[in-house]
């Protein structure tokens, strides 16, 4: 397999199709396919993977779904539904067919049912998240799946909600694993039993066991900075932590490696770019930074896996004009390589890898 088809959201009102050849180590931009304003996140079905869930990530925040072609282009969107409040920043597909979507602006989510093999909506679930942080609003950022639960970080109430199903499929707040007060827990990932969590008001990755359903807290293992030493004492500049991903070890990367994207969203920038922290999490929980990848890129808020044993990183940064890249990881998984650039848009935020 030498060809993939890369889609990726923005802040635009377009979902982008490109084709990433690795043998000739060319990115082509491929269609640029009208979606609704501001698609800043874009997801694929499980239950079937010819769809594509999107964002508007708007003041009355939009949930559509697409159908990816062979091709790699996509329909006009087969379906919308509300996401149940302001600024949904994010969009999740569970195994189950369900579609959860987090408005980080009002502090709100829906949970949405889907029809006709993932391509229609069903019936919503709306959460409203209560504001119990110092900011006095719930900021929810995203949602992953725990067993039969879904759990989401709150960056305005420094912690992890868990909606639980009740008996007749409807979720609602069961309890919660408590943050350190202000961090801003964004996203997280698990591994086992352990949570690692990023904090974008502290740029802080920590980990954690997964506590029992209603024991709402448990110590945490570890606790570090992503941000690079050589930036932490830099003038002018601001760190936001924003995305983190733990890719299942295999043959090639055998070890369990954890990526974490940095944003400075200050005034003096680094020639480099934002970095890529990239840590060892041991089987005990022990988060270990093994090193800084620095990018090109200016604040990457989403960078994806894909390709045969993962081993391909695509990224791109909210601002700036770096383009989208596919990056190459070598060694160990810790270091990478450029392998193919495209500034035909500057500026997305989102990504999915398709096999052609
Ligand atoms: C759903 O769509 C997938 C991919 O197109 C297909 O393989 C699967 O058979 C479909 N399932 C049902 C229940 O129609
Ligand atoms: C688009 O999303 C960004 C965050 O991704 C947000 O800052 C901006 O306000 C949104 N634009 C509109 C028109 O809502
Ligand atoms: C891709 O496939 C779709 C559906 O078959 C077709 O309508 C479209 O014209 C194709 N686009 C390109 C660029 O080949
Ligand atoms: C979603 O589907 C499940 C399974 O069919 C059902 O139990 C649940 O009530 C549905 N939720 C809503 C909000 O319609
Ligand atoms: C755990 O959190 C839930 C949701 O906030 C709350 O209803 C419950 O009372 C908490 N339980 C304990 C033991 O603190
Ligand atoms: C976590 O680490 C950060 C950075 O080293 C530190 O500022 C913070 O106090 C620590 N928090 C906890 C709860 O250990
Ligand atoms: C991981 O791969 C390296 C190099 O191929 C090998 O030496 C090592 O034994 C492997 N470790 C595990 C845990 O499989
Ligand atoms: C992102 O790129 C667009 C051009 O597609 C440009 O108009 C916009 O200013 C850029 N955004 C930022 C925040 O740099």
């Amino acid at each position: 397999m030498v060809k993939f088809n890369i889609l990726a959201g923005g802040n635009i009102a377009f979902i982008v199709s490109y084709l990433f050849d690795s043998v000739d180590k060319t990115l082509t931009l491929i269609r640029k396919n009208p979606s609704g304003q501001n698609t800043s996140w874009i997801e694929r079905s499980v239950i079937n993977p010819s769809i594509l869930y999107a964002v508007n990530e708007v003041e009355a925040g939009v949930i559509q779904s697409f159908t990816i072609f062979n091709n790699g282009t996509l329909s006009d969107a087969i379906a919308s539904t509300s996401s149940g409040g302001n600024g949904p920043a994010h969009v999740f597909a569970s195994p189950c067919g369900e579609v959860a979507s987090m408005n980080y602006a009002g502090g709100t989510g829906a949970i949405v049912n889907t029809t006709n093999n993932g391509s229609d909506f069903g019936g919503s679930t709306f959460i409203t998240f209560p504001p119990i942080g110092s900011s006095g609003l719930a900021h929810p950022h995203e949602t992953l799946q725990l067993g039969n639960e879904f759990l989401v970080p709150d960056l305005g109430g420094d912690t992890i909600w868990r909606l639980v199903p009740n008996a007749d499929g409807i979720f609602s707040i069961g309890g919660e694993i408590k943050q350190p007060t202000g961090s801003g827990p964004r996203h997280a990932a698990i591994h086992r039993d352990i949570l690692v969590t990023l904090h974008e008001l502290s740029s802080t990755i920590t980990s954690q066991r997964i506590p029992p359903l209603g024991q709402n807290s448990s110590g945490l293992i570890s606790n570090l900075s992503i941000v690079p030493l050589d930036q932490a004492a830099m003038a002018g500049a601001s760190f936001a932590a924003a995305e983190v991903l733990i890719p299942s070890p295999n043959l090639v990367f055998n070890s369990t490696l954890v990526y974490a994207s940095n944003r400075n969203t200050g005034t003096i920038i680094d020639t480099r770019g934002d970095s890529i922290a990239v840590l060892c999490l041991s089987p005990d929980g022990t988060l270990q930074m093994i090193n800084q990848f620095f990018t090109g890129l200016n604040q990457v808020r989403g960078m994806q896996f894909g390709g045969p044993d993962n081993r391909y990183l695509v990224a791109s940064g909210v601002v700036g004009d770096g383009g989208v890249v596919v990056f190459e990881r070598v060694g160990k998984g810790d270091q990478f390589v450029e392998v193919s650039r495209n500034r035909d848009i500057p500026n997305l935020t989102s990504f999915v890898w398709v096999c052609v």
